[in-house]
């Protein structure tokens, strides 16, 4: 891989109706360590992100904050800036969908659709808000779920039971704008005929284009039909005017992809690159998009149809990525786990953040987790522990004793340990080009390892005390540098501002320390000779437990009670779940599985999903409290038989004690199976 290549790569646009939290993050660091990486390398990549800022949710929010939408996008564009600048992500450009270039963009692939007939028109029925005059999104009315009667359930999806089903099937449906009721009304909608892409998108969805995980789920998508999508809003909406047609605008899911263009064309326009080498048909440029994997259906389907029916090439391949956990748990404002990037900025270094995420991060979709204990503890033990204290330990007998000077000659001993450095470099840029940044991290610290054995055998501090040891001296520690700036190169994509702060040290160039020049160490006649090092300075200080706290702490305080609602379609998170740590046959052997007959089933009045079962399991009763009330009604399971794990530890719950669980299996809402008396089964037999 000597030739240059190009590569224009992306973030997804972060909505303008929110600031930037530590799940956002996830991607953007993810983006920002790939392009860094390629740029040490010698490639020419170009990372372009933008606000997303069309859509209902905008131009609520602005209303009820009494300010154009133009001035709610502008400040929200700021803010995201600034912490994405605090969190060192280098963005080549930033832009808005709100912008000439989009508007240019939106409406060129949309007449080329339409000109190659795959824009066609329905009237649908839409929820339309009478006092506000506006059709709502589904998200925008709240209502009793049809099926399990909770209360206050938003329009596309009940979050007790989990059931989907259209807004018009909700009881006593309010719109969350104005709280009146919502009437139906015709409205005309244009639409784009996904299926007419469909044998090119089978194709290009099989063709190594996307994740394993992915792939395998579009084939299913596939399976179900690919239908129309609905393209265009009514007014009033914010976003732009579909061309010759009257007060109708493009649905923010049509233009906020095409911002990926409209950024990289306004970086095109100020650094004079030709915009069809990278967007033509014909382009040898490579293209990635990093996505979390909510948006996948949009980015996997949606736009390649989009870019090749309007005469574009498609991306190289889309790279999806998990989901952020905070303490093994989704984030909670109340628990202030719900951290901005501003109030972590306040309280901890963003370098922290980055190497943490790092050592989590893989090419899977996988969700990962923010363990707050583990953030402290790896960032201490690797980052001060092992890196920065090879230049600690090194740097003062350097200047102290030699000067500043590092060694010009050294042992064959000393050349064979740093050849072991130089040559874990193409694993790990392979590992970094694989989106394997966990196995990256961990190959590097196996390197920080090996260094801190060597300091430790030759005990600097030792000889620094003996008479006539000064070379050996000389060697221990101007190697431990040596080595300490082949790791910084090899971690610079993550910790950008702790390699700047070594290269300070080092009295080295920033811009010469690309991946290649870990070779070379520091000494004889060459661009990275280093004359004479600094005095040695904190590169990064330890984190302190205290800091954390003090952060959730300020998260609870500075949170507002409710976040916008997103214009979001409900979350395709649970279909990527990821299989749970693997299990030995001994683990499962664990589990004693017991025939139960159900005597007694009562609903729990206070809990929306649970029904309290009493169950005969011949050898007593048990009491459990099951989650399958969506399925169920309590007086139908009364004599039936269930599978129960006999032998789990009872949980106090609000309710009672629960003496065990029942299996019940399907995917939710009136589909959870269980048994059905049998004359083989007898209440107590164990299953096998
Ligand atoms: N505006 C759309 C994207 C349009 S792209 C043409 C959007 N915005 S978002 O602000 O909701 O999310 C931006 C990105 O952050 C998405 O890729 C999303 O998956 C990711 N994440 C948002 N919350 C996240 C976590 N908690 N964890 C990991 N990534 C998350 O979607
Ligand atoms: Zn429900």
């Amino acid at each position: 891989m000597s030739s240059v290549r190009k590569i224009l790569i992306t973030s997804a646009l972060p909505y303008a109706n929110g600031p930037i939290h530590l799940g956002h993050l996830v991607e953007y660091i993810q983006t920002d360590i790939w392009s860094r990486f390629q740029k040490q390398r010698g490639h020419h990549c170009i990372y372009v992100c933008a606000d997303d800022a069309h859509g209902t949710p905008i131009m609520l929010r602005a209303q009820s904050e009494g300010i154009t939408p133009e001035q709610l996008i502008a400040r929200i564009s700021e803010e995201h800036q600034q912490d994405f600048a605090g969190f060192n992500i280098a963005f080549d450009q930033y832009h808005s969908t709100h912008s000439e270039e989009n508007r240019f963009y939106a409406s060129y692939i949309y007449n080329q659709l339409k000109a190659n007939n795959h824009i066609s028109r329905k009237t649908i029925k839409q929820a339309f808000d009478p006092e506000k005059q506006m059709f709502l999104p589904d998200r925008f009315i709240k209502g009793t779920c049809p099926k399990c009667g909770a209360l206050d359930q938003y329009g596309d999806n009940c979050e007790v039971c989990g059931a989907t089903y259209s807004p018009t099937e909700l009881k006593d449906p309010k719109s969350v704008v104005s709280g009146a009721t919502p009437i139906e009304k015709d409205s005309e909608h244009l639409f784009f005929e996904l299926g007419h892409f469909e044998p090119m998108l089978k194709e290009w969805t099989q063709g190594g284009h996307l994740q394993t995980q992915i792939a395998n789920k579009l084939s299913e998508w596939f399976e179900s039909g690919l239908q129309k999508w609905d393209i265009s809003r009514d007014a009033p909406y914010f976003g732009f005017e579909i061309p010759g047609e009257d007060n109708k605008f493009f649905y923010v899911w049509l233009d906020a992809p095409i911002g990926y263009l409209a950024s990289f064309k306004k970086y095109c326009d100020q650094h004079s690159i030709n915009f069809d080498d990278y967007w033509a048909k014909d382009s040898d440029a490579e293209l990635y998009h990093f996505i979390g994997k909510d948006i996948v259906y949009f980015h996997a389907l949606f736009f390649p149809a989009m870019l090749a029916g309007a005469g574009f090439r498609t991306p190289s391949a889309i790279f999806a990525h998990g989901f952020l956990t905070v303490d093994g748990a989704k984030m909670s404002k109340s628990r202030g786990t719900f951290i901005m990037a501003s109030t972590y900025l306040k309280h901890l270094n963003p370098e922290y953040l980055r190497y943490y995420f790092a050592t989590k991060l893989n090419s899977r979709i996988d969700d990962l987790d923010l363990n707050l204990d583990d953030f402290v503890q790896r960032v201490n033990s690797d980052l001060i522990g092992k890196v920065v204290n090879i230049a600690s330990r090194c740097a003062g007998f350097l200047v102290k004793r030699f000067d500043g000077r590092l060694k010009e000659t050294y042992s064959d001993i000393a050349f064979d340990l740093y050849g072991d450095f130089i040559d874990k470099g193409d694993e790990i840029a392979a590992l970094y080009e694989k989106r394997e940044y966990g196995q990256a991290m961990r190959e590097i610290m196996a390197l920080a390892d090996k260094a801190n054995e060597y300091i430790a055998n030759t005990a600097p501090w030792v000889l620094a005390k003996q008479e006539g040891k000064d070379e050996e001296l000389h060697e221990s520690v101007s190697l431990g540098i040596n080595m300490f700036r082949a790791l910084m190169i090899y971690l610079a994509p993550v910790l950008p501002e702790t390699a700047n702060r070594a290269w300070k040290l080092l009295n080295l160039d920033p811009k010469k320390q690309m991946w290649k020049n870990a070779s070379i160490p520091l000494m004889g006649q060459h661009e990275n000779r280093v004359e004479k090092i600094n005095e040695f300075e904190a590169l990064l200080t330890r984190v302190e437990m205290i800091q954390v706290e003090k952060m959730l702490e300020d998260s609870k305080q500075t949170l507002q009670a409710a976040a916008p609602a997103a214009e979001k379609p409900a979350t395709t998170e649970s279909v990527f779940d990821p299989i749970a740590p693997e299990i030995t046959i001994d683990d499962f052997a664990k589990i004693d599985l017991r025939i139960a007959k159900i005597v007694n089933a009562e609903a729990v009045p206070e809990a929306n999903k649970l029904l309290k079962l009493t169950l005969d399991i011949g050898l007593g009763e048990r009491q459990v409290f099951a989650g399958i009330k969506s399925a169920y009604e309590p007086e139908d399971l009364i004599g039936k038989l269930t599978v129960m794990v006999a032998n789990l530890a009872p949980r106090k719950m609000r309710f009672g004690l629960s003496e065990g669980m029942v299996l019940a299996a399907g995917p939710g809402g009136k589909d959870l199976f269980i048994l059905n008396p049998d004359e083989g089964a007898q209440p107590g037999m164990r299953v096998k």
